[in-house]
């Protein structure tokens, strides 16, 4: 099995038999990702192994806002006074099963944190919300920090991310 990728928008990849574990998800990806898209809510990109069409792990992209003093003061202190700042919401995020253990997941993740870097639109920040206990270990072993105002969703600040990726 191919452990190389390429990571595109959501188009006509087989996501038939997408299974990552947790059914709301690959529901999602199968009966909803493409209709958010065309109403322009939130982009998907998916993960496709090279020589092959078919899903092996997906994300979602979406604008957001985030209300300045849900950040700490050491994150705000240099910037303007703006009552909400700019970020990217990662809303989903699954590996499929068969693929899970093979970086997949942190791929996605650094594609997802590339993407609102180089986004045209300013962002500040990428945030996340975490469903369960074992997304919010993902998102912390790769650097998210909670809200202290909502401990289950995190954010990752770009340029934390771009020195990640350096
Ligand atoms: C969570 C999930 C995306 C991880 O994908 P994966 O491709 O198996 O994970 P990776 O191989 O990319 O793991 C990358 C790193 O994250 C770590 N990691 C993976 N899952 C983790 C978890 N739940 N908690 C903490 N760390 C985790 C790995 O140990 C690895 O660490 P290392 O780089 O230091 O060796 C995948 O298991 C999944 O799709 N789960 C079901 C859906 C889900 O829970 N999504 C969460 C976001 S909505």
């Amino acid at each position: 099995m191919s452990d190389s990728f390429r990571i595109e928008l959501l188009a006509g990849q087989d996501r038939a038999g997408f299974t990552s574990g947790v059914e709301p998800l690959d529901r999602y990806l199968k009966a909803q990702a493409g209709q958010d898209m065309r109403r322009r809510v939130s982009n998907c990109f998916v993960a496709v192994p090279d020589g092959a069409a078919t899903v092996a792990g997906f994300y979602t992209l979406a604008a957001a806002s985030i209300p300045v003093h849900d950040l700490p003061d050491d994150q705000t202190r240099r910037l303007p006074r703006y009552p909400v700042l700019p970020a990217a919401l990662i809303g989903r995020l699954a590996v499929d099963q068969g693929f899970s253990g093979k970086q997949l997941g942190a791929t996605l993740l650094f594609d997802a944190m590339l993407r609102a870097l180089r986004a045209e639109p300013a962002v500040l920040t990428v945030i996340v919300d975490a469903k369960d206990d074992t997304t919010l270990a993902f998102y912390r072993h790769h650097g998210f920090q909670p809200f202290t105002a909502r401990p289950s969703s995190l954010y990752l600040p770009v340029d934390t991310a771009a020195k990640l990726l350096r």
